[in-house]
Formats: structure tokens, C-alpha cells, sequence
């Protein structure tokens, strides 16, 4: 049985995809077992309770110094003894010791197709706003494992999604995580579950049939 820690910063939609793939069965062995919020009005935290899926919160105004913050994320992760993090909508950086604590155990839900429209500054509503200015005609998300740098680490899962003539950054927003995330994200923790994820020679990864 695959433990699953969630962190969230927001709505928790696609933390609510993951509840649903499990209900369904589109994920298997596999149980969260916890989910720690970055900001206690997250309605992600509502989810959890109408889930009963215990929920920590380590929010940084709770704390004197960023290093304080990071142990208390620290700690709240390893209190639920994952085998893996996901970060569903964290929209904070993780502590470095976190991630070395937790070797490609942790995966991130981007909503772009990186390389396009990362890194700092691009998270949330902003990545579709990029996006559209730009002129893309198509874009998508991507799931990947979280190293040092944001959203640097090795691509898992990409699904693309046209950008139609009238989208506004709200609308492409949403069609992007019905179509993509609230799909590719529940694949990948299947995957990993069943340990379908390969390394290919060259270092990079891809998902077994
Ligand atoms: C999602 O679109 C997710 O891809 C994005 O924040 C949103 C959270 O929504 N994440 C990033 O931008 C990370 N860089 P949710 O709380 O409803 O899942």
C-alpha cells in the first residue's frame, strides 16, 4: 500500500481528483494519509475533513523565522511516514532537506507543458496568462518529480490541451485541469504504486504499461 502524503496551498481540486481516482478505483493501493496546507483558509482543508484525511497546517505567519517554518514542514511530513509527497497546488518553495529526505518521492502537478511557462513566478493563473499572451496554441500540464530547482525535475506524465479563440486565462485554466491534471496526476500515483515508473539509459523517465 502506497502512504501518500497531499500539500496544498488553495482549492484542492486536484487533491480532490486524487480522493476520487482512489473512490474509483482509478487508483489502487494506495491511501492518503495525511494532507498539510501551506495556509490554514485553504478550502483544500474542508476536503480533507469531509474525507476524514487527518490535515496539518504550517502556515509561515506562525512562525519567527523561515527556518522554523521549514522544520515544521519537515516534521509534519515525516510524522505521516509517506512513501510519497505530492504536491497538489503547493504554491511555496520546499525546504532543500526535504527533498533530500525524499529522493524522487516527491511529485509536482505543473500546469503548463514544461519546459514552457516554469520556473519562478509562473504558478497558478499566471501560467495561463503567460500563455495566452504569448500566443501558444497549444499547451497542457506536466507531472514531475521535485529536485532543487522549481520545476526542473525529471517529466513523468504531459498531456497537451488546445488553446481556443475566446479562452480567458480563468477558462484555459480550467479546461487544463479537467483535461490534464485532474487526469495525468492520479496516472502518475497509480504508477508509482505499482512501480510502473522506468528510468530510460539516458537518465530520464517514462511510465510502464
Ligand atoms: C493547479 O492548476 C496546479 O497545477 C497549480 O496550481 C493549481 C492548484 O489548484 N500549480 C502550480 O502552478 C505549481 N507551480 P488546486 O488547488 O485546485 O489543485
Amino acid at each position: 500500500m502506497l502512504k501518500v502524503v497531499v500539500l496544498v496551498s488553495g482549492g484542492g481540486t486536484n487533491f480532490q481528483a486524487i480522493i476520487d481516482s482512489i473512490k474509483d478505483k482509478k487508483i489502487t493501493d494506495t491511501e492518503i494519509v495525511g494532507v498539510i496546507a501551506s495556509n490554514p483558509r485553504a478550502y483544500a482543508l474542508e476536503r480533507a475533513k469531509n474525507n476524514n484525511i487527518p490535515s496539518k497546517v504550517v502556515y509561515s505567519k506562525d512562525y519567527a523565522s523561515r527556518e522554523e517554518k521549514n522544520k515544521a514542514l519537515i516534521d509534519a511530513v515525516n510524522s505521516f511516514g509517506p512513501d510519497l509527497v505530492v504536491l497538489a497546488g503547493f504554491l511555496t518553495i520546499l525546504p532543500e532537506e526535504l527533498i533530500d529526505l525524499y529522493p524522487n518521492r516527491i511529485v509536482n502537478i505543473h500546469p503548463s507543458l514544461i519546459p514552457s511557462f516554469c520556473g519562478d513566478g509562473f504558478y497558478g493563473l499566471k501560467v495561463h496568462e503567460r500563455a495566452l499572451e504569448r500566443g501558444v496554441k497549444v499547451t497542457g500540464a506536466t507531472v514531475h518529480f521535485v529536485d532543487k530547482g522549481t520545476d526542473t525535475g525529471p517529466i513523468l506524465l504531459q498531456k497537451a490541451v488546445y488553446i481556443l479563440p475566446d479562452d480567458t486565462p480563468e477558462v484555459l485554466q480550467k479546461r487544463v485541469m479537467q483535461d490534464a491534471e485532474w487526469v495525468i496526476l492520479p496516472a502518475v500515483i497509480n504508477a508509482i504504486a505499482h512501480d510502473k515508473v522506468k528510468q530510460n539509459a539516458n537518465g530520464s523517465f517514462y511510465i510502464e504499461d
